[in-house]
């Protein structure tokens, strides 16, 4: 059983997230469809499908003019959350202490969170990556609390067509995994993201410790999201 994530970033509307849990709803999949959307699109869905936001206010309530808490997503019906992505983080300038006060709250709100880690074209270039997903994962993961899953993504392959090596990636998992197994979170599931499609999927998905794919624009479409969900078992 492999998780497979949608990130729909600032894309899509209600009509085309109906769309997609019908189409999901008929795919015969033991993996685990999630689908990250913005917030208008939240809703709550009874079947495979399982619904997620794409960030979370660290505060629970109060006057933060614009911020959602995790009880209101819980609220909307979702059941996870993306937090510390990559976008967020250039962005938003959100740090991993931010990140993890964002994951906390996640977790108090009995929300699952998905915590993105990865390095930069410049930190990759510098031979930094071990040492920037090792403090990614030290510093952004809440010490305790609920289940979480992480999500290495290398954001100089973001939506860029880029792909690391296959070892690349098994070190990177190698080091999350025991990274994480090392903080008293072994089993934590870690996910592969950026420029995961239908025809790279499964190779990835066969990689020592990657335990599911965070898939952006190739989640948009049924037609393209779908191969990603059935080309593993
Ligand atoms: P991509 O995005 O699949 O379009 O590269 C992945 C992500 O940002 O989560």
């Amino acid at each position: 059983m492999k998780i497979i994530a949608g990130n729909w970033k600032m894309n899509g509307t209600r009509a085309a997230l109906d769309e997609m849990i019908t189409a999901l709803g008929n795919v015969d999949t033991k993996n685990r469809m999630i689908l990250c959307v913005p917030f208008t699109m939240l809703r709550p869905v009874n079947g495979a499908v399982k619904i997620g936001a794409q960030d979370i206010s660290s505060h629970d309530h109060g006057a933060y003019t614009g911020e959602i808490s995790g009880g209101m997503l819980t609220d909307a019906g979702a059941s996870y959350v993306i937090v510390g992505h990559s976008e967020r983080r250039a962005y938003h300038n959100e740090s991993n202490a931010d990140v993890c006060a964002k994951a906390t709250a996640a977790l108090q709100a009995g929300l699952v969170p998905i915590i993105c880690v990865g390095e930069t074209m410049d930190e990759k270039n510098a031979d930094r990556t071990m040492e920037i997903i090792e403090h990614g994962v030290r510093e952004s993961v809440p010490q305790s609390g609920g289940d979480v899953i992480v999500a290495y993504e290398p954001r100089w392959a973001i939506g860029a067509g880029l792909t690391p090596s296959d070892d690349e990636i098994a070190s990177a998992h190698t080091l999350i995994a025991n990274t994480l197994a090392d903080m008293g979170r072994g089993g934590t599931p870690v996910l592969y993201g950026a420029s995961v499609k239908g025809n790279n999927a499964a190779q990835i998905m066969a990689i020592d410790h990657v335990d599911g794919v965070l898939v952006g624009g190739a989640s948009l479409k049924p037609d393209d999201f779908i191969p990603i969900i059935t080309s593993v078992k």
